[in-house]
């Protein structure tokens, strides 16, 4: 969700090297350590069937663009980036400029979001756990014909154990993420099924594939549920078709904005 429109401005520059680097190290040098196996594929990790030491990467992260749907807009995130510098008009480089909800896309809730104490006390992006955003996860196939209500958490039989699950639902189906306009008919988690989660389980990151974790009708109830202890995390907007159900090693990498409460996030799932 996206209360406050906070926006983010990032201005890239660009600075090209163009030596190219040739790994034929065996010695090592004063600037590095020796004996690292540079063609293990562990260094050359590419984005969608690309691989690391032979398994496959999957990027569930969705590409932010123009029409993507964003909180509460009938006609998307429209227009974010702007090339601010340009060769054509005299730049020794281009240079963009961006402006974005931080609640943008592939995103990551903050305690800060829904919690004024929170808020009061820092509890922004820059204080999640990394150890949290990474590590074994679970993704799972929910019913597609209700909410996530405790009934449909119970019936989910996640082990306990189990830090991290994907919830798939018919979000993906609908392909909600793909479509400009804001719906907010997705599935998300009910204010019963966000309780059973905390009291019965041990997941301390919630990912789900469309804006909010937190069905509509239970928007801030829900919210309030997960994040009141603040050692769960919240990742929204993923991208979890092509993937089958099952046990991943998942990497989410966020922005360190100082002060926000939200900021986009790129996760990857590998095998
Ligand atoms: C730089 O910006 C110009 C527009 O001024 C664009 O036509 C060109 O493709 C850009 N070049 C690169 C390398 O991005
Ligand atoms: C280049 O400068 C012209 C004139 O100031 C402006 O209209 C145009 O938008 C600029 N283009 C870019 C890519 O910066
Ligand atoms: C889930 O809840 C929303 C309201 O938050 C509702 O519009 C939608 O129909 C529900 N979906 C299912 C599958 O029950």
């Amino acid at each position: 969700m996206d209360g406050k429109r906070m926006g983010l401005i990032l201005s890239f520059s660009f600075s090209f090297s163009l030596s190219a680097v040739a790994f034929a190290i065996a010695s090592g040098s004063a600037a590095y350590p020796s004996g690292f196996d540079f063609d293990s594929g562990l260094c050359g990790t590419t984005v969608e069937g690309g691989s690391a030491g032979g398994r496959r990467i999957m990027d569930i992260s969705h590409a932010i663009k123009e029409d993507m749907p964003s909180w509460d807009s009938a006609d998307g995130l429209g227009s974010f980036l702007w090339l601010a510098l340009s060769m054509r008009n005299g730049s020794l480089a281009n240079n963009s400029v961006m402006k974005l909800p931080t609640h943008t896309g592939t995103h990551v809730d903050s305690p800060a979001h829904v919690f004024q104490e929170y808020h009061d006390a820092g509890y922004d992006v820059d204080t999640l756990d990394l150890h949290t955003l990474n590590g074994p996860a679970l993704l799972v196939d929910v019913p597609r014909d209700k909410n996530i209500t405790a009934m449909v958490m119970e019936s989910l039989s996640i082990p306990k154990g189990v830090k991290r699950v994907l919830f798939r639902t018919l979000n993906t189906d609908r392909n909600l993420m793909l479509k400009r306009e804001f719906d907010t008919s997705y599935v998300g988690f009910m204010k019963d099924g966000a309780q059973w989660l905390v009291d019965n389980t041990d997941i301390k990151l919630v990912g789900i594939d469309y804006l909010s974790v937190a069905a509509f009708d239970d928007l801030i109830p829900s919210h309030l549920v997960l994040l009141k202890s603040k050692d769960i995390i919240l990742v929204e907007g993923l991208k979890l078709d092509n993937v089958k159900p099952g046990i991943y090693s998942l990497h989410c990498l966020h922005l360190r904005l100082i002060g926000a409460e939200g900021s986009p996030i790129r996760c990857i799932l590998i095998e």
